[in-house]
């Protein structure tokens, strides 16, 4: 695992001891195949589980915890970049909304919540990643639609070492388009995320990396990001929000970073057809930032390449994060 860690944190072990060994040259060769596409990323070891860190093969949750049997449950995902937590604000109060939406007393405070956060990924030397929170309406003796009157949460926390600004946000993805079939309240991150999981499947197959969704003849959003395009006369446009998309808080960052440079993003819904006349089109999410979407079904968007607005979004939302662009996304300069 150490072996991979390396790999994957670009600090190469010698090619020789890479060449020993078995983990690492899968990984390579896992992660070179799916460049762009859904790669196997180490996870941490060490999870928050209930009140305590442990290693993840120990942890252990009931089978009769309602996240388990009805999916009642809310979740976030926080990036953390140079070993700092990215928007955590934002990720916690979206939190707060979720968990009072769906009957979850909130065992924590914001402070505790990143002290948490900041433990975890201080335990896995966490720089550049994911951390998950999942907290559930937790188990009790039994197993009955509405449960008793109060819940006690299950809380798990794990971390995802992955590049953040790394091949996909470099070259870009392809994006099919799909039927929406999700529940009403797509406004709160609730882990009902059957749907998005057979979405990705079926992008998969058909040789592409997400799905945009779409009901009534607009896109929603990115199975797991929110969608963006830029039309042919620059006009910058984003779904509003409403219930029938999640508010991404990348989303939000990025809006204001745009208002800050004077820039105007229209805030409405847009049809496949206006996605496919789009000179560009990108999507921003936590797990992923800012991700240009270079192909739909298949057609090229604009001239096939990341476009210049896409760029710039990436840069500022880059240098917010304190990243030094130069070094570490020179083609996003250009
Ligand atoms: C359906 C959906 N929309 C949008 C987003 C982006 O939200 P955020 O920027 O908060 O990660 C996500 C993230 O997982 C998502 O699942």
């Amino acid at each position: 695992m150490a072996h991979i860690f390396h790999v994957f944190t670009k600090h190469p072990v010698p090619a020789t001891l890479a060449a020993e060994c078995d983990a690492c040259k899968n990984f390579v060769a896992l992660h070179k195949n799916q460049q762009g596409g859904v790669a196997f990323m180490p996870m941490g070891d060490i999870v928050y589980l209930n009140g305590a860190f442990t290693q993840r093969q120990d942890a252990r949750i009931s089978p009769l915890d309602r996240g388990f049997l009805f999916a009642h449950a809310a979740y976030e995902v926080t990036a953390v970049y140079g070993g700092r937590l990215v928007d955590f604000e934002g990720h916690v109060s979206r939190l707060r909304n979720t968990l009072d939406a769906i009957a979850i007393p909130n065992p924590h405070s914001a402070a505790d919540w990143e002290d948490l956060h900041v433990q975890l990924l201080h335990r896995n030397g966490l720089q550049e990643g994911l951390i998950y929170l999942q907290v559930t309406a937790g188990a009790y003796d039994g197993r009955d639609f509405a449960g008793p009157d109060v819940f006690t949460p299950t809380v798990l926390l794990f971390a995802d070492h992955r590049p953040l600004i790394g091949p996909v946000a470099e070259h870009g993805i392809r994006a099919i388009f799909l039927n929406d079939i999700r529940w009403r309240r797509r406004d709160i991150k609730t882990t009902q995320l059957l749907s998005q999981a057979l979405a990705y499947r079926s992008a998969r197959e058909a040789g592409a990396q997400t799905a945009f969704m779409v009901e009534d003849g607009y896109v929603t959003e990115a199975a797991s990001a929110n969608s963006w395009i830029v039309t042919e006369d620059d006009q910058i446009i984003t779904r509003n929000l409403s219930s029938d998309i999640l508010p991404g808080i990348t989303r939000a960052h990025v809006i204001a970073r745009l208002r800050d440079r004077g820039l105007t993003v229209e805030e409405r819904a847009f049809t496949p057809d206006e996605a496919y006349a789009a000179r560009e089109i990108f999507t921003t999410s936590a797990g992923a930032m800012i991700a240009p979407v270079v192909q739909l079904e298949d057609r090229p968007v604009g001239d096939g390449k990341p476009g210049p607005v896409t760029r710039l979004v990436q840069r500022l939302y880059y240098e917010a994060l304190g990243a030094d662009v130069s070094k570490v996304a020179a083609w996003a300069l250009a």
